[in-house]
């Protein structure tokens, strides 16, 4: 029988609650305890997923025996302190996009996986939904002929939520680390991993961070990559990927339920590709895999693809001029 892996949900906000479920819906894996700063928000969240261990201190958790593995579920600023402290207690680590707020601070998180010898991945979990897999097919087999460009915005808008830590730039705050990263990886599954210039435009707002931003990236053969991201201004949510022959159009770009493949001559044909729950599954599976094989590390969700994203999302951020305290 496989063995089951012991989640812990490290925070009790927005993300955790869809994880949660997820995590309920999960074959293999137990929901088994959540860490809040306070005990109130963690007895409130375990009644409400019947989780039975729950901890008012993060490092309360990470040094119990009831966990295999933590979700960092927090604020991206907070991520590689809380996930340290989870992998310093010999947990593995599954955290939220992005995995750290710039470059130097991911590979200190890295660097502590290794040295605890756990595994690390980071929850780009729209890489693993069925449609993505799908996408890939379509354009491996040839019907688009060679794909030459991307074309893919991920925008909505917070105009109640001022206080919004996607304002702080201290957590990191801007649309191109909360949903940018999303753009980028979008990119980087098509078009691949070594653009040879990016060029960067925003709008920094008044807290300081980038509230709408947008980047073209050239590959080695003249593909074109075209991204947006905003938190304040709601451009329709869509991608492209364009191909000689013909285009893939993607509602929801970097997670989509249904592709419409458009051949030239040809009808337009809908492609329904279901998440098995609600999108989150597919990460826990996969993390929950690596740990009973003994693994550190993803192939899919690697180490080097999350660097390679908070590489470029670091470039992108000298151009346009948003910088970090912690930078
Ligand atoms: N994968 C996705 O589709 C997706 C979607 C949305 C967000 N995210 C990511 O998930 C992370 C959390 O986002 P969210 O929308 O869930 O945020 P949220 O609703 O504000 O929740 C964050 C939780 O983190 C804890 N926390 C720890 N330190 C904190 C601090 N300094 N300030 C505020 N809260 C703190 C709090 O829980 P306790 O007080 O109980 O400890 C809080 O409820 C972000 O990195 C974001 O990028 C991912």
């Amino acid at each position: 029988m496989e063995k089951i892996i012991r989640w812990g949900i490290v925070g009790t906000g927005n993300i955790a609650h869809r994880f949660a479920e997820a995590c309920k819906n999960t074959q293999g894996a137990k929901l088994a305890a959540v860490a809040s700063r306070s005990k109130k928000n963690a007895d409130a969240f375990a009644d409400e997923f019947d989780i039975e261990k729950r901890f008012a201190s993060y490092e309360d958790m990470a040094s119990s025996d009831d966990i295999d593995i933590a979700y960092i579920a927090t604020p991206h600023g907070t991520h590689a302190q809380n996930a340290m402290i989870f992998m310093n207690s010999g947990k593995a680590i599954l955290t939220e996009k992005p995995a750290a707020i710039n470059l130097k601070q991911l590979d200190s998180m890295i660097d502590c996986a290794k040295k605890n010898n756990v595994f690390f991945m980071e929850a780009m979990w729209a890489r693993l939904v069925p449609g993505t897999y799908k996408a890939l097919e379509i354009i491996n087999s040839g019907v688009l002929g060679k794909v030459g460009g991307v074309r893919g915005s991920f925008c909505f808008e917070m105009y109640d939520e001022p206080d919004h830590h996607v304002f702080d730039p201290a957590q990191g705050g801007g649309s191109l680390l909360d949903v940018g990263c999303y753009a980028l990886s979008f990119s980087s599954w098509y078009l691949g991993t070594n653009p040879t210039e990016i060029k960067a435009l925003a709008n920094v707002g008044k807290t300081g961070v980038d509230e709408h931003c947008c980047v073209l990236m050239k590959y080695p053969g003249g593909e074109i990559a075209e991204l947006s991201s905003a938190i304040m201004l709601p451009k329709p949510n869509e991608g492209y990927i364009f191909g000689e022959k013909g285009h893939i159009y993607m509602k929801r770009f970097y997670a989509p339920q249904k592709l419409e493949l458009h051949i030239s001559g040809k009808d337009a044909e809908e492609i329904d590709c279901p998440y098995i729950g609600n999108g989150f599954e597919e990460q826990i599976l996969e993390a929950s895999k690596c740990l009973r094989e003994g693994r550190k590390e993803s192939s899919i969700l690697t180490h080097a693809q999350s660097r390679l994203i908070a590489g470029q999302m670091d470039a992108i951020r000298a151009q346009i001029g948003v910088r970090y305290p912690v930078d």
